[in-house]
């Protein structure tokens, strides 16, 4: 209990490094905090740093929810090394079993009324929702709510190839050319050849992905939110023209592409945001294939992903291409899938930028969205108060390209921890 006790201490300890120094906005702090004695402890380190605390706690009595999550989750989990599947399972409910000596769920009616906090029982059959106090803790009410644990995949890919594509030009609503068509006839194959016939599949309200819906012969729906990024006064515009007739503009966009917000048009943040609604839905469907654009794609991939805002819009979606991708425990499982039709790319690489060149920052009003914090890229956590042999802010190797993570983009500036039971 003691050596437990101090790891939670040093947990805090990151929690606040994380929070204070290294521009986190919302820390979850995940650990056995089962007891009112652990809670209040949490309670105590929040009060000194001023920061809120809402508790998730987690409920459930189904033997076979428990057994399910035992194999999908602990198995693979750093606790258990071995992998034997049998003893992990033997293991973790004699661990149960001795949680349970001390265990004092949240009490709504009286020690806990006064806390903010959700219960969610039985993996979201019902839910109790108490003191919710701000904005952030509302969106992690309504998230924990649409999320859910069956299993399910989610099919992304672009439309066919369009006119568009082939000339260069960005935006517009240009029909597919023979190679698109050629691709919507594979993606029905693809469909087929993989028997997903419990599939919706969704487009955007532009031509050319619905031309390649069409061709599947299956009921559709239609999500303006899934439009491809505006690109404002230089829609259907070539790179090439936009280079030469606006030339800070494109130096701009090359500078900070994620935060560019094309004039009278879009930025990515602004289509993360776009698609919040997008998101949270696939969040709560079975399978689905999204037929969506470049820009849209690197967003949605982003998400289940957990790639950050500055490798976002640098993330291949080459046409023609059909990515699964699979939630499981701790990350989201990529099937890729070349339907081997030709098609043009449309993928700029990141502009290579050595030291002695750092363009100068070029600003226009209204070109950035204000950032609702300093440092808004994640950044690799090597750093730990419990282990001091990285310095923090050193250079490391970049995220598992695997983790699931919501992408964070509130304008929320409290900061927040958030404590899971
Ligand atoms: O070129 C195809 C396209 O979908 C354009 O309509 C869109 O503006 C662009 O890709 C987005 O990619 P990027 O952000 O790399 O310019």
């Amino acid at each position: 209990m003691r050596i437990r006790k101090q790891c939670a201490l040093i947990a805090l300890q990151d929690v606040k490094l994380y929070l204070n120094e290294e521009g986190g906005q919302i820390a979850v702090f995940d650990a056995t905090n089962t007891t009112r004695e652990r809670r209040e402890l949490i309670l105590n380190f929040a009060q000194d740093n001023a920061y809120k605390v809402f508790f998730v706690e987690s409920v459930c009595d189904d033997p076979d929810v428990i057994a399910e999550n035992i194999r999908e989750v602990k198995v693979s989990s750093p606790d258990y090394p071995e992998k034997d599947r049998e003893s992990v399972m033997e293991d973790f409910l004699k661990r149960i079993e001795c949680y349970k000596v001390t265990y004092q769920p949240l009490d709504p009616d009286e020690h806990d009324k006064n806390l903010s906090f959700i219960q969610v029982i039985d993996v979201g059959r019902r839910f109790l929702v108490n003191k919710v106090q701000d904005y952030i803790q509302s969106k992690i009410v309504y998230y924990l709510m649409n999320i859910h644990v069956h299993s399910h995949s989610i099919y992304l890919c672009r439309h066919g190839e369009s006119h568009h594509n082939v000339q260069g030009r960005i935006g517009g609503d240009s029909e597919l050319t023979e190679n698109g068509k050629q691709f919507a006839a594979a993606l029905k194959a693809f469909v087929e050849e993989h028997h997903l016939s419990d599939l919706k599949v969704w487009t955007s309200q532009l031509c050319r992905t619905i031309q390649t819906a069409e061709e599947l012969g299956v009921p559709y729906e239609q999500w303006k939110i899934l439009n491809e990024i505006d690109a404002g006064e230089y829609e259907e515009m070539t790179y090439k023209m936009i280079e030469e007739t606006y030339p800070e503009e494109y130096a701009m966009r090359d500078q900070d592409k994620y935060h560019y917000r094309y004039p009278g048009g879009e930025s990515y943040q602004d289509l993360v945001q776009r698609l919040e609604p997008v998101i949270m839905e696939l969040e709560r469907q079975g399978n689905v294939l999204v037929i969506c654009h470049q820009a849209v794609m690197r967003c949605l991939l982003a998400y289940f992903l957990d790639k950050s805002a500055d490798d976002l819009p640098y993330l291949k979606c080459s046409l023609h291409t059909v990515l699964k991708l699979t939630p499981v425990a701790y990350g989201c499982k990529v099937d890729m899938f070349d339907l081997k039709v030709q098609a043009v790319n449309t993928h700029r690489d990141r502009p290579l930028v050595t030291v002695n060149e750092v363009p100068p920052t070029f600003l226009r009003r209204n070109s950035f969205t204000p950032l609702s914090s300093q440092d808004q890229i994640k950044r690799p956590r090597l750093y730990s108060a419990g282990n001091h042999t990285q310095p923090c802010g050193s250079h490391a190797p970049t995220f598992p390209s695997m983790q699931f993570s919501e992408v964070s983009e509130g304008a929320e500036l409290q900061k927040k921890c958030v404590k899971g039971l």
